[in-house]
């Protein structure tokens, strides 16, 4: 059972994302899943959970699906359809609920679960996927790559967060820059500084060559 409906939600997950290039695409959704896998086995958390939140953890996003947000009902249509127990049907949902970045206004999840899914999906914002996310996520939106006259703004709200028209470089300090003090876990934490680092010689070469320095 665990392995059929893990299998169906991949399946639907690629017929919903088809036509996104936005950064939350088929494959973001399945980096996501293997992480989070990772990340539960590693901590002793309830890995089947943990796999169904990450697969559907976008499924509803205020973005792509605004009028399914409010109630998950992508989400929750899917784990109806396989059977899956009310109760395990909420416990999916809060955490889906709690996942998103959100400025100052992010939650920390109440679970271990909902712990793994959230730095699972914060980790593939950052690194060098999250640099490729960052600029495919700024062309889309036509936003400019660099501009030394618009600064970055810090500490922003959820509604400040999403309204707020910056530049892709402006991104790292906004967001990127943030994530790996805000990882749960320590297996997610290990797996951040990696990341984080590489993040930073990108930015600082890509600063250095802006100046004509190198
Ligand atoms: P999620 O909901 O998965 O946390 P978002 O919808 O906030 O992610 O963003 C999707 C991707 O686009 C991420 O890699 C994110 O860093 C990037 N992104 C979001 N907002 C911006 C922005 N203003 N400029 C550049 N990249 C962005
Ligand atoms: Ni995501």
């Amino acid at each position: 059972m665990d392995q059929t409906i893990i299998n169906d939600a991949i399946d639907f997950v690629r017929s919903i994302f088809k036509d996104d290039f936005s950064g939350h695409d088929y494959y973001h959704t399945l980096r996501v899943y293997k992480l989070a896998t990772r990340i539960a086995e590693q901590e002793h958390a309830e890995v089947l959970t943990v796999q169904l939140a990450a697969l559907l953890h976008d499924v509803d996003d205020i973005k792509l699906s605004p009028q399914t947000h409010a109630n998950k009902d992508n989400a929750v249509a899917f784990l109806k359809k396989h059977g899956v127990t009310d109760a395990m049907i909420k416990t999916v949902c809060e955490i889906i609920g709690e996942v998103s970045f959100r400025g100052t206004d992010s939650v920390v999840p109440q679970t271990i679960e909902g712990k793994c899914v959230q730095d699972a999906d914060r980790l593939d914002a950052i690194g060098a996927i999250g640099i490729a996310r960052t600029f495919a996520f700024g062309g889309n939106h036509n936003q400019a790559i660099h501009d030394p006259e618009i600064k970055p703004l810090l500490n922003m709200s959820a509604s400040q967060y999403r309204n707020h028209v910056s530049t892709t470089l402006n991104h790292f300090y906004e967001k990127l820059f943030l994530l790996a003090d805000m990882m749960n876990t320590a297996t997610a934490k290990e797996i951040a500084k990696q990341r984080h680092e590489y993040m930073q010689g990108y930015v600082a070469e890509f600063l250095a060559e802006w100046d004509g320095v190198r």
